[in-house]
């Protein structure tokens, strides 16, 4: 049987999740990894990367409970292995704190990440502004260090990878019989979609090895995460903000934030400054579409729109992205006995 041509667009991590998921599921397809931008440029290599999320408002719990859970079982894996220092991928412990008691006391993904439990009177003694907290296990997945990682694995399933900006669909769709899309924030300029929309994140790495737990607030601005090599410390969540450039009053406005939570910060080093845009929309979209296309019918599956959350989902939607790949490649199947 003649192999089926797959292109994946993008190569963050909703890319490279998605491209390693349909490269070793489905041997019979040839798949093609094409993006503009590779590691260390993408939104993926500067976040953070620690896993947990909050709620999407139009999407199933089920199927949020399931994408964390995929995402957080296949990390745990590798952070237990040999492979965890190359992947990046680690083990993280620590807290989230909140100056008034949350709504939602148990989030949804309270169940996939590890010892999830209320803090103590005594653990929460030592943040004065802070009401409420949960303490847990979770998993920081640095992607500067995951996605050559993943780029690896893929090239060993005999993914094809090629640097190029596409300007629409209709460049690609003559050498593919099946296009996914993982274009994050470019999904906005390509042909549009609206929906999408940066929020800028402004982030410190600085040299604190002695930090070995989390601390986040509940509200998502300010977080102190300690990493393999450095402690990534935040941060900004500005909507419909463009700027790629650091921002000295951000800057300082971290520094601050951050030594009130964890006051020996004001000891650490300073060792780089870095800005990105997170792939924002009320939903991700994880759904499979046919685009008319020169008088083609060209199966489409888009996976972009996560966020702040796409390190977090990456693997979960891949998986079903890959689904998605799975029943177009059967509507091909069914159309060629036609
Ligand atoms: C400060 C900050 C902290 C964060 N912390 C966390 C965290 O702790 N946990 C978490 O889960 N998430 C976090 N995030 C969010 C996370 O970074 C994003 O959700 C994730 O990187 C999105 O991945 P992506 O693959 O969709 O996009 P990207 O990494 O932006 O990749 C997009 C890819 O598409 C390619 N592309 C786009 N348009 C075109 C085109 N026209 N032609 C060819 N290629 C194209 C690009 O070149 C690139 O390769 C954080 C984000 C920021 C900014
Ligand atoms: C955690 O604290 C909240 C708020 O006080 C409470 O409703 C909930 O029952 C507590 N959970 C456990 C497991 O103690
Ligand atoms: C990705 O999806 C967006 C939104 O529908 C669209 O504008 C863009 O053309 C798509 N890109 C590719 C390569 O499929």
């Amino acid at each position: 049987m003649k192999s089926v041509r797959v292109v994946v667009v993008g190569a963050g991590v909703i890319g490279f999740s998605t491209a390693v998921c349909i490269a070793e599921a489905l041997p019979l397809c040839s798949v093609t990894l094409l993006a503009d931008k590779f590691s260390p440029e993408t939104t993926s290599d500067g976040a953070a990367g620690i896993l947990f999320a909050a709620k999407f408002p139009d999407i199933p719990l089920e199927r949020q409970k399931c994408w964390f859970k995929d995402s957080f079982d296949h990390l745990l894996a590798i952070a237990q292995s040999q492979h965890s220092p190359e992947a990046g991928v680690m083990l993280s412990s620590g807290w989230q704190i909140f100056k008034e008691v949350p709504a939602d006391k148990k989030p949804f993904w309270s169940e996939s990440v590890i010892g999830f439990r209320n803090m103590t009177e005594a653990e929460l003694k030592r943040f004065p502004d802070h009401k409420f907290g949960q303490a847990f296990t979770t998993i920081k997945c640095e992607c500067s260090s995951y996605l050559p990682w993943l780029e690896k694995r893929f090239r060993k399933a005999g993914g094809k990878v090629e640097q190029r900006k596409i300007n629409n669909l209709q460049e690609v769709s003559h050498s593919y019989d099946i296009i996914v899309n993982c274009s994050g924030l470019g999904s906005k300029t390509l042909v549009g979609d609206n929906m999408v929309y940066p929020v800028r994140g402004q982030v410190l790495k600085v040299e604190a090895p002695w930090l070995q737990h989390f601390i986040r607030d509940g509200d998502g601005k300010t977080y102190i995460y300690p990493g393999i090599h450095s402690v990534t410390v935040g941060g900004t969540r500005q909507e419909d903000d463009w700027r790629l450039q650091v921002d000295e009053e951000d800057t300082q406005s971290i520094l601050v934030r951050c030594s009130r939570l964890e006051p020996s910060l004001t000891k650490a080093k300073v060792l780089s400054e870095w800005v990105g845009l997170r792939p924002s929309r009320r939903n991700p979209r994880v759904e499979r579409e046919l685009v008319q296309l020169q008088g083609r019918r060209v199966p489409v599956v888009h996976n972009y729109g996560h966020g702040g959350w796409g390190v977090t989902l990456a693997w979960g939607t891949a998986l079903d992205a890959l689904g998605l790949v799975r029943q177009c490649l059967r509507e091909k199947q069914l159309q060629a006995k036609l």
